[in-house]
Order: structure tokens, then sequence, then C-alpha cells
């Protein structure tokens, strides 16, 4: 990609996984309802698309801004994700974050110490994350990590040989709909036209634990039923959300 190219990508899922779109190049004035085109800005990569008629941005960035704070900050008694994905004093868990979206719960996770490798299938969304990351890693923030954040752009069927490096697997697939659509923040509209629903999430959490990993652990709505119907080993309480913690240490839960 050069710089002040600008790449179409039709909106919707099926034709955004086929990386071969990425070839078709149109300038930002044919811009509509049935596409979205990414800009290479000197900030950073944009995608541009329409959202109830007027053109909108989606951009990532994890230098500034709130996730970043965070992060700086981030500590076991402060941030409530330490507690769902077992930190302890002289442990810090290997975990796949399988839902990487804009990276904001593995950045966390990373920079409470933990080692970090997140999947993204979208192909929109996973290149806005891997432009992300990228700022990322020439910021003096970077230094801070102990260990870099890996990025992958693949759908996740974890097998048993894949996950043998990890203590836990991270699960956020996206929320159900919500009935006050206008009240959802501008960005998660945007976000959500790009990834629709993710309608399997059930079976992620099946194959996670059928996986035999020690411990899976999923974000959740507050109130939303638990994933697949599964009751988990114990939740953990956050203020709009809950952690529901699966522990799986004989490997023995998972699909039947
Ligand atoms: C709600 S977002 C995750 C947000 C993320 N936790 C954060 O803090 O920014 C869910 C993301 O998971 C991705 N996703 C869902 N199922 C997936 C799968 N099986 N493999 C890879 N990515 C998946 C979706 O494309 C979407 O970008």
């Amino acid at each position: 990609m050069t710089e002040n190219s600008v790449i179409i990508l039709a909106a919707d899922n099926a034709i955004l996984s086929k990386r071969l779109k990425l070839e078709a190049v149109l300038p930002l004035s044919q811009l509509d309802q049935s596409n979205a085109i990414f800009e290479q800005t000197a900030q950073g990569l944009k995608l541009h698309l329409m959202l109830d008629s007027e053109i909108q941005q989606l951009m990532f960035d994890l230098v500034q801004g709130e996730v970043a704070s965070r992060a700086i900050k981030a500590s076991k008694s402060n941030e409530t994700i330490a507690k769902a994905i077992g930190c302890k004093p002289h442990f810090r868990p290997r975990l796949l974050d399988a839902t990487a979206g804009m990276g904001r719960d593995a950045f966390i996770m990373a920079a409470l110490g933990c080692q970090v490798v997140m999947q993204e299938r979208n192909l929109a969304i996973f290149l806005l994350l891997q432009d992300a990351l990228a700022r990322f890693n020439q910021s003096s923030l970077a230094t801070s990590l102990k260990f870099p954040i890996e990025l992958l752009f693949q759908d996740f069927f974890p097998r048993q040989q894949a996950v043998h490096k990890f203590d836990l697997i991270y699960l956020d697939p996206m929320f159900p709909e919500r009935k006050k659509s206008a009240l959802v923040k501008k960005e998660m509209r945007l976000f959500k036209r790009l990834v629709g629903d993710d309608d399997d999430a059930d079976e992620l959490l099946l194959k996670s634990l059928a996986s035999g990993v020690k411990r899976v652990v999923v974000k959740r709505p507050k109130g939303a039923p638990c994933l697949a119907d599964k009751k988990p080993s114990h939740e953990i309480k956050a203020k709009k959300f809950r952690y529901d913690v699966y522990l799986n240490e004989l490997g023995s839960i998972g699909l039947k």
C-alpha cells in the first residue's frame, strides 16, 4: 500500500475475508453504502464508510486515549480482568486472545505483564489493528511491555497442538444487539457494521474447552446468557459486564 492510496473493500463479511479484494483501488469519491475504502494518512490507516447516510471514519489507536492511560497504570488491583485471567504475584498467563477486535483487552492484558497473541478474522478490523499496533510499537509506550504483542489474521479453530503454548484462551465475541442502538457509541456501531454478529460464538467456547487449554475466559454483557448455555466454574463481575471463567484442569470439559 502506498502513501495516500485508497483501497476498496466491500463492507460485507464474505467479501472482506478474501484478501484479493484488496487489489481493487477506488477514489474516496466513490464511497457508497455498499463499500468501505481504506486511506493511508499521515496519522495512520483510516477506513471510510457510510453510517446513516453520513461518511464516517474508523481508525484504531493504542498510543493515546483511554486504553493507553489504563495500560500505563494497569495492575492486579485496578483491572478486574487481571482476576479473571488468574494473574498471581509471580504468575502471568501466556494467552491467546481469539477475538482481538480493537485490541483493547489484549493491550491491557499485555500491560499487566502477560504474553499475548491476538487473532482476528475480519480483514478490515485486522488491518486497522495491525496499523495501530505498528504505531504503538514505534512509541515509547512499547518499551514498557515485557513481551511484544503478536497479531495473526485468522479464523480461530483451536486445536490441541496449537494451544499447548497457552495457559488460557480469552474470548470476547460481539455482544448481542442492544435495543437502544442510538445510544451505542458511533465507533461501536461502525465496528458492528463491519463485523456483524459473531453467530458462531457458542461453538468458539465449546471448541476452546475441547482444545484442552486449562482456562477459558469469556467476556459477556451483564445479564446475557452464558455462551452455549454452559455454566462457568465461576464469574467475576465488572460494572457493565462479567467474565465467565471456565477452569478446564483435566482438559475434559468440552465437545461431547
Ligand atoms: C467484540 S470484538 C472484541 C473486542 C476486543 N476484546 C477489544 O477489547 O477490542 C469481537 C471480535 O472478534 C472477532 N472474532 C469473532 N470470532 C472470531 C474467530 N472465530 N476468530 C477470529 N476472530 C474472531 C470479530 O471479528 C471481532 O472483531
